[in-house]
């Protein structure tokens, strides 16, 4: 008897150890999520919340909601305007080799949605080809239309929130400086090969994968992707760069063409977010982010105190710069000049240039360029 009382004295304390530390373990469970601090009963979680914009949330009070974090959270992480402060790296920043025309706010926001109708079946082989593209991206970004109604999606997979606009436009951009820089390439190696001047593609193609980087490197101020979307850059560069190089020697015209409507989708893209960032609250991250320094010193006319908006109606205007270019190569031979490198004096009939006053946005006709 005595034995016995002294063994279950003995456990008493291993039991209540025990005990104490499931407790923890419970508690840690339920508030790791939210703080590491230890947290009142109170303030137990009760729910979770998912937010207008489609964050998740979980409810500590009737006051405070703190955001989950997954264990694959695949979502991109939009900065708060202190960390992006803390991004801003200006110590070994240089000046654009390639400056940017100047464009007034005014001028950008008069850039709209436009299509070519495909003419020649090449054409139809690079439209249903950018379709099929823009396919498979929306999927990966869970993405539709909005056609301008900011809410039509609310409560479904499609609905936009900040942190989905910034995957969509970081793998947008990473995709888009591929054919200009392969086609540069591949025309410069044309060039050196033949002993031939190229007539000035190259320069506007380098301008191009300039500003398509430009874009890249400010949207990676504004988000921090998840190791899946880096995943899937990686390889979708891997894929689009062998596919587009091999096709942009057999036809460079047909590849024009496919980034001419891969333009014009980037215009659809970026109108949606311009729509939404319109709505007060619809965008709350987005819409208090300040311009990146990276992006002030690019643009001209941007500068601490613009808003998210003035950027995004600059970069849609360079796209809408890109469906011009590419439509309208696509329209040439390819030994033909460059109408927009070099603008001819004293010819009175209008010809493209790198402004946004005078712009064709389906291309210029060949019968219309002085070549
Ligand atoms: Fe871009
Ligand atoms: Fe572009």
């Amino acid at each position: 008897m005595l034995s016995k009382s002294i063994i279950i004295n003995h456990k008493l304390p291993l039991l209540l150890a025990a005990k104490s530390t499931t407790t923890s373990f419970i508690r840690l469970a339920s508030t790791s999520t939210a703080t590491s601090s230890p947290i009142r009963k109170e303030d137990q979680p009760k729910q979770e919340v998912v937010a207008d914009n489609g964050t998740h949330y979980v409810k500590l009070s009737k006051e405070k909601e703190l955001p989950v974090e997954r264990l694959f959270d695949i979502s991109t992480k939009v900065y708060s305007p202190t960390d992006e402060a803390l991004q801003d790296d200006t110590k070994f920043i240089t000046h654009p080799l390639y400056p940017h025309p100047v464009w007034t706010l005014k001028e950008c926001e008069k850039v709209g949605i436009t299509h070519r109708e495909p003419r020649t079946i090449g054409d139809k082989i690079s439209y249903y080809g950018t379709q099929y593209c823009r396919g498979l991206f929306d999927i990966f970004t869970g993405y539709k239309e909005a056609n301008g109604d900011s809410y039509k999606y609310k409560g479904t997979r499609y609905f936009m929130n900040d942190s989905k606009f910034i995957t969509r436009c970081l793998f947008l951009e990473s995709i888009a400086a591929v054919p200009p820089s392969t086609a540069g390439f591949l025309r410069t190696l044309h060039s050196i090969r033949l002993l031939r001047r190229d007539k000035a593609w190259i320069d506007t193609l380098a301008d191009e994968a300039y500003n398509e980087r430009m874009h890249l490197l400010t949207f990676i101020k504004v988000g921090k992707p998840s190791w899946f979307t880096r995943t899937m850059i990686y390889l979708g560069q891997g894929v689009f760069t062998n596919i587009f190089f091999f096709t942009y020697l057999l036809n460079p015209r047909y590849c024009h063409r496919f980034v001419g409507y891969l333009e014009e989708e980037a215009v659809k893209t970026y109108t949606h977010l311009i729509d939404d960032l319109s709505i007060p609250g619809r965008l709350p991250l987005l819409e208090k982010t300040k311009v990146p320094k990276i992006a002030q010193q690019y643009w001209h006319g941007l500068n601490e105190n613009s808003s998210f908006k003035d950027l995004i109606l600059k970069i849609r205007a360079d796209e809408a710069k890109h469906r011009e270019i590419n439509h309208t190569f696509a329209n040439l031979n390819t030994t033909d000049r460059n109408p927009f490198a070099l603008e001819i004096k004293d010819f009175h009939e209008p010809q493209p240039n790198d402004g946004l006053e005078v712009t064709r946005p389906t291309g210029w006709e060949r019968k219309d360029l002085y070549l």
